[in-house]
């Protein structure tokens, strides 16, 4: 039983019936949403896109036969209805369905398609599994709620285009088909079948041709770009993603940022009617490191690093002692109020700061008589006086401290400080809050390669006072890079861009590139630069995190019509998957892993 439509046309959506089409004849498509017989009266519900609508089948008002069809009818047929809208019976308003106040009286039903038993229900309170939901990918979609974030989707990247139409910029595609550039994450390749042995590498961002674009004159381009990145995946990351890409010539970083600004300030009062306040605050990423302990710092909630090392330096206690003196970071938290935690709580905040490394997690439970900790004994009267006074400790409050190396004490507690922000309910769902964090590190050092590597990319511009740094103290030379931070996480970033050969020369020498290992694989770029290169910038932000944000998800995967797990596989489609030998030979790939059919 599947009917055509027959010339049958669709006159209205579900979603949109009102009091004002009381008396209306309309025609319905839609999906139907569940069924009720009421003593030979069947009532639907009828699903599409723009909401539901109350369907009744009566059979003083539709013919017999169409009538049976309706005793036929399963959740998620598809159907055609056609009849007249009238008001709900008094007592049968449903306040809480915006077509609530109306039915649809149905003269004629056409089932244009059945449909088996779904797998789990079409709601949106749903406990059903997620591979389960990622395997029926086209049905979870059918839920409202994820049908909702790929409408928001689609008006950010509207409001996004809008935008900066509006302030002169080009939309232009780059390639997919590329080379693969070393540095950054791993390549996702494509084999070449007409230069045998060669691959094309799949783009893990437009950067290098978005700076080619400057070099040929675009002035200011933007593309919402798939990228590809080979790396292990969280709740936050996806091999493929996309990235609204943007670069500017004749720009500095503070041009690039207050375009930024205004670029969410657009977007969020398009698709959510919020109005954010601009310009956002900004902090050196020194200062984020030091105050906040990331990068990344959520400022929604304050409990600020402490540092307490000296103090420690001067105390009893063996470890804090010996780490201060060797120049490590001993830092506190105030965790406000939480002198209640028991010892079980504080053994858990224990083991989630050893997740980040630190070897303990030291505490001293502020009480109205005064102070409870095991380690208060190594500490003069004066000393556990300053601490206190330092971190405005107050009774009721649990002081909670590190000591180790800088990288291990600012992970640990500016996740510890989110951790508890998150358990004593800190955090206002609906705030906003944006920050730009600048003054990135140019590089950092990589202990296992032993070399130097560019924290942001390599085409990145150090700062114009920092650049006689590169030869002497690279470690301390600042980049012209900024990110945008939103509610601690990373949004977006980028950068002002070397644009002279000699400067980008220095830095792949840097790197640990030889002259001509530079040449060879950014040869194009470095040719390019000496034709009359404009000074330019840009940033790319990631859409599915924005979208992620607001909609108040937790994970990409939310916002994404079809991602892929865990293990970057795509559970409907079975991809990855093997190919014919055929295949394989015509690609000039020998493989023995495949089994080659
Ligand atoms: P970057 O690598 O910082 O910069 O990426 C920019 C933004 O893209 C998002 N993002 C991701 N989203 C989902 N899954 C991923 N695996 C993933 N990786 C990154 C983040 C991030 O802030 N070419 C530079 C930009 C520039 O300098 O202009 C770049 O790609 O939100
Ligand atoms: P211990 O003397 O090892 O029994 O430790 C006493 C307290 O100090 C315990 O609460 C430990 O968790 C804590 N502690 C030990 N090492 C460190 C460290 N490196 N940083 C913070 N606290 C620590």
């Amino acid at each position: 039983m599947s009917e055509a439509l027959a010339g049958l046309k669709r006159t209205h959506y579900c979603g949109e019936l009102r009091s004002a089409h009381i008396g209306g004849e309309v025609t319905l498509m839609g999906w139907v949403q569940g069924r009720r017989d009421h003593g030979g009266v069947i009532f639907a519900d009828l699903r599409d896109r723009f909401g539901i609508a109350q369907v009744v089948f009566n059979p003083e008002t539709i013919g017999a036969e169409d009538f049976k069809k309706a005793e036929g009818l399963r959740s998620e047929f598809v159907v055609a209805v056609s009849g007249r809208v009238l008001a709900r019976p008094a007592g049968t308003v449903n306040a809480n369905l915006p077509t609530g106040e109306v039915e649809l009286y149905a003269s004629s039903l056409t089932v244009l398609n059945k449909a088996k038993t779904p797998p789990f229900y079409i709601e949106d309170d749903l406990k059903a599994d997620e591979l389960l939901r990622l395997k029926y990918r086209y049905l979870d979609l059918r839920r409202p709620k994820m049908k909702d974030a790929l409408v928001l989707r689609h008006k950010t990247a509207f409001a996004m285009r809008q935008f900066l139409n509006g302030q002169d910029f080009l939309e232009i595609e780059t390639p997919m088909l590329t080379k693969s550039t070393p540095e950054g994450a791993r390549d996702y390749l494509v084999p070449s079948r007409l230069q045998p042995g060669s691959f094309f590498a799949l783009p893990q961002s437009p950067q290098l041709f978005k700076q080619l674009l400057m070099v040929a004159g675009m002035e200011k381009y933007f593309q919402i770009a798939r990228c590809f990145r080979d790396e292990d995946l969280r709740a936050d990351r996806q091999p493929e993603f996309t990235q609204l890409d943007m670069e500017m010539s004749f720009v500095e970083a503070d041009d690039v940022m207050r375009l930024s600004e205004n670029l969410m300030a657009y977007i969020f009062e398009q698709t959510l009617a919020r109005k954010i306040a601009t310009p956002f605050p900004r902090l050196t990423y020194a200062e984020a490191i030091s105050r906040f302990g990331s990068d990344k710092p959520d400022l929604r909630f304050g409990m600020e690093l402490i540092d307490i090392a000296d103090v420690a330096a001067e105390s009893e206690f063996k470890v804090f002692a010996a780490v201060a003196r060797a120049g490590g970071w001993v830092r506190g938290i105030n965790a406000k109020g939480c002198a209640k935690y028991s010892r079980k709580e504080i053994d858990d905040l224990t083991a989630f700061a050893a997740i980040y490394g630190a070897k303990g997690l030291a505490w001293i439970m502020v009480g109205e008589d005064g102070l409870k900790s095991v380690i208060a004994k190594f500490f003069t009267e004066e000393q556990l006086q300053e601490i206190c006074r330092r971190m405005q400790a107050e009774p009721g409050d649990l002081l909670l401290f590190v000591a180790a190396e800088k990288n291990i004490a600012a992970d640990s507690l500016g996740h510890l400080r989110c951790e508890i922000a998150g358990r004593e309910g800190l955090i206002d769902a609906r705030e906003l809050n944006f920050l730009w964090v600048t003054d990135f590190p140019l590089l950092e050092y990589d202990e296992e390669e032993k070399r130097w590597k560019a924290v942001h990319h390599p085409f990145t511009s150090p700062k114009d006072e920092d650049l006689p740094l590169l030869s002497q103290k690279p470690q301390a030379a600042r980049a012209k890079a900024y990110d945008l931070i939103l509610n601690g996480v990373e949004l977006g970033g980028g950068s002002i861009r070397i644009h002279s050969r000699a400067v980008q020369e220095e830095l792949f020498s840097l790197l640990g590139f030889s002259l001509e290992e530079a040449r060879q694989k950014f040869g194009f770029l470095l040719d390019a630069f000496e034709y009359g290169t404009p000074p330019h910038g840009g940033i790319a932000f990631g859409l599915d995190r924005m979208v992620m944000l607001m909609a108040g998800r937790e994970s990409i995967r939310d916002v994404i019509a079809f991602p892929k797990t865990q293990s970057a596989g795509d559970l409907m489609t079975q991809a990855p998957g093997e190919v014919s030998a055929k295949q394989l030979r015509e690609l000039h790939i020998k493989t023995d892993i495949l089994p080659v059919k």
